[in-house]
């Protein structure tokens, strides 16, 4: 029924990033961290990332940004919800169906995606798949997570990177012409690097009701030396890929923006692809890394600091555990963004978005 429309346009961006803010400082000294500041700072580019805290879940931050980002398309409904997380609320049932039925859709079709720091990516391709497909009209596409809930504070490996929060995307049919297009995508995933970043209980292999489970298994564990050379490779891949596949030349593109896993790695993807350092956009010293979260909640601060133009050129990649990458090519959307505070569960009233 909507196949007259020929691609899928990024109308609507919506933030929830948690109140609590945490330094550097003060998750070393949680964690009683052999670090410092200014390692993790010139190691890495982050200064702070915020925390959920007891009682706020994935779910919450999910609900908040997605009801910020109708807001910003100034509508009042999606007709699919595609949650991108890998902190669901529970490991089942999907955390997306209570996220929509929180946000008022009605009995639209609702799931999880857990492709890890590339869910965001994923998320918008299938959105925008099923957009030009006819499946859908008006997909919000959430990017959420509470790592804060999976990290162990005793590892210096993982510990000092991750944050809280939620950035979402409303999507509709539109022109190729139009800011905020998509014009290509592009996805791929290496299995053979399955332990580089996991968790390794609470499936089927080794459940979470399994007696006695190590400390080791039961949180979040990155191998980031090995994962770095993956990352800088498959992100660089990845975008000269999408970029091909939209007809764009690196030098036209003026905005970047790669998943906020760390400044080093990105800025190795935006010298080999050969993105101008005046086009990259990031806020990973704010947030930290978000995982699924860091691209919309990215895209979202430059868009409200109007740092690049409606209908400018734009890439955004991401690269994650499974081995996951994926990136986008669109043209920069005339969305405002909008934030919402953490929504709380049984709280009937939606609240006002504030400007992100
Ligand atoms: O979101 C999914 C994708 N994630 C990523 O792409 C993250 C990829 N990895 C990374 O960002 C980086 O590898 C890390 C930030 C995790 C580590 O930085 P690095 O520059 O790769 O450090 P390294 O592992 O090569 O270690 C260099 C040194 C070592 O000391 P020696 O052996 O040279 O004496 C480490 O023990 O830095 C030490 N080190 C630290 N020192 C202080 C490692 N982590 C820390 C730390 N504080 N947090």
């Amino acid at each position: 029924m909507h196949q007259d429309l020929r691609t899928a346009v990024l109308c609507g961006i919506g933030t929830c990033l948690p109140p609590h803010v945490l330094t550097n400082t003060d998750v070393t000294r949680l964690g009683g961290l052999d670090t410092t500041d200014a390692w993790i700072r010139t190691r890495t580019g982050i200064s702070r990332r915020h925390r959920a805290g007891a009682g706020t879940s994935t779910g919450d931050l999910a609900v908040a940004a997605g009801r910020a980002a109708l807001d910003s398309a100034d509508a009042g409904r999606a007709d699919l919800l595609l949650l991108a997380t890998t902190t669901p609320d529970r490991p089942c049932p999907g955390t997306a169906p209570e996220v929509a039925h929180r946000l008022g859709l009605g009995p639209v079709p609702a799931f999880d995606l857990a492709a890890v720091c590339s869910g965001f990516v994923y998320g918008v391709a299938i959105a925008g798949a099923m957009v030009t497909a006819g499946l859908c009209a008006r997909p919000l596409v959430v990017g959420a997570e509470t790592y804060s809930a999976v990290i162990d504070p005793t590892d210096r490996d993982t510990a000092v990177l991750f944050g809280d929060g939620a950035g979402a995307v409303l999507l509709r049919g539109g022109e190729r012409a139009e800011p905020g297009a998509v014009a290509a995508v592009d996805l791929g995933a290496d299995g053979a690097g399955c332990d580089l970043i996991a968790i390794a209980a609470g499936g089927s292999r080794l459940p979470g009701t399994t007696p006695r489970l190590s400390r080791e298994s039961r949180y979040f564990r990155m191998r980031g030396r090995e994962v770095y050379g993956h990352a800088v490779r498959r992100m660089t891949e990845s975008s000269l890929a999408v970029l091909d596949r939209a007809g764009w030349p690196p030098g036209s593109v003026e905005a970047f923006i790669g998943h906020q896993a760390n400044q080093r790695i990105l800025d190795a993807v935006a010298d080999r692809v050969g993105i101008a350092p005046r086009h990259r956009h990031g806020n990973i010293g704010e947030v930290g890394n978000t995982a699924a979260a860091s691209l919309p909640l990215a895209l979202a601060h430059a868009a409200a600091r109007h740092a690049v133009r409606p209908g400018a050129r734009t890439l955004l990649t991401a690269f994650g555990g499974g081995l996951t990458w994926g990136s986008v090519a669109l043209t920069w959307p005339a969305a405002e963004p909008r934030s919402q505070a953490p929504a709380r569960r049984g709280s009937p009233a939606p609240r006002p978005s504030s400007p992100a």
